[in-house]
């Protein structure tokens, strides 16, 4: 994704993935403040042990306690978390019931929100939603999970947060009356734990979702998860994890390149670079 829009736009530089074992991160985070690099993305199981290594942190990646870019200026690195920005992005392409385009801040301001799962990914979108003013129930198959990641997500220090976080046991409550489903587990992924499974309701209870609901699954492999596909017999509005993919790279790229990313090309490229993959 980012070689083809680096490619697209002549700009000769090169995006790497670099294996880094956990004893070793300090090291080679050192390494980005001194060799040729603009930056780089951390992923699993990185992100939250980068933190400390920062010289400087966004709002959002000290919010959610994780940064998933890092971009250097001068000889200082910067810890971002796109992870925040690009879930909202993917969400301006969801439709609303009318057709209309989907407005994070006044469709989602005071709406509630389910989220299945309080991993990482979680985290980033739980603050998100936040953000925009939405009253976010978080439920995970280990509950204390849940109610940790709630209690460090809604400290006060964070004023630009107007929405709220809570814990919840069940999906049927939240689900009557919810304007959004999110999977943040990697239930439904190929691969992942349960591939063929639904995360933490019964398919049926989909049918307890308002009609205008949307669903959204943050796995892309398979690009329609069972939990997608039970919400599109329902006829909900459902978006798969490859949007956010794309968006946080294409925030990652501006901030390392202070261009604008091709993001229909990184777009094609991520979707053309998972048709080869099993699915
Ligand atoms: P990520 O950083 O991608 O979010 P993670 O931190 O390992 O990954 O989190 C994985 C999430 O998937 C967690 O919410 C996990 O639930 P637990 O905290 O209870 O472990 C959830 N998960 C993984 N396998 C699951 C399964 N079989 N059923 C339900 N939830 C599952």
């Amino acid at each position: 994704m980012h070689g083809a829009a680096f490619r697209s736009l002549g700009l000769n530089i090169d995006y790497r993935a670099v294996d880094v074992a956990p004893a070793d991160l300090a090291e080679a985070v050192a390494r980005l403040a001194t060799g040729p690099y603009l930056g780089a993305n951390v992923t699993v199981p990185h992100k939250e042990a980068v933190v400390p290594l920062m010289h400087e942190l966004t709002p959002a990646a000290r919010a959610v306690g994780a940064v998933n870019t890092i971009v250097r200026r001068g000889d200082r690195l910067v810890g971002h978390n796109t992870d925040v920005a690009g879930f909202l992005q993917a969400l301006t392409e969801l439709r609303t019931p009318d057709g209309g385009a989907f407005e994070p801040a006044t469709d989602l301001a005071g709406a509630t929100c389910l989220l299945l799962g309080a991993g990482g990914a979680a985290r980033a979108v739980v603050h998100a939603l936040m953000s925009v003013g939405a009253d976010v129930h978080v439920l995970n198959r280990h509950a204390d999970r849940a109610g940790r990641l709630v209690e460090q997500l809604t400290v006060p220090e964070a004023p630009a947060v107007s929405g709220s976080a809570r814990a919840v046991n069940t999906a049927q409550a939240s689900l009557t009356g919810a304007r959004l489903l999110v999977n943040t587990t990697s239930v439904g992924m190929s691969g992942g734990p349960q591939p063929h499974g639904v995360p933490l309701l019964d398919p049926e209870h989909l049918t307890l979702l308002p009609g205008g609901a949307s669903v959204i699954d943050l796995v892309y492999r398979p690009a329609e998860t069972p939990l997608l596909a039970a919400a599109r017999r329902r006829d909900l509005a459902t978006q798969n994890g490859l949007p956010m993919l794309v968006w946080q790279g294409a925030l990652a790229f501006t901030e390392w390149t202070g261009v604008a990313a091709p993001v229909a090309v990184m777009r094609h490229a991520a979707e053309r670079g998972l048709v080869g993959e099993p699915q």
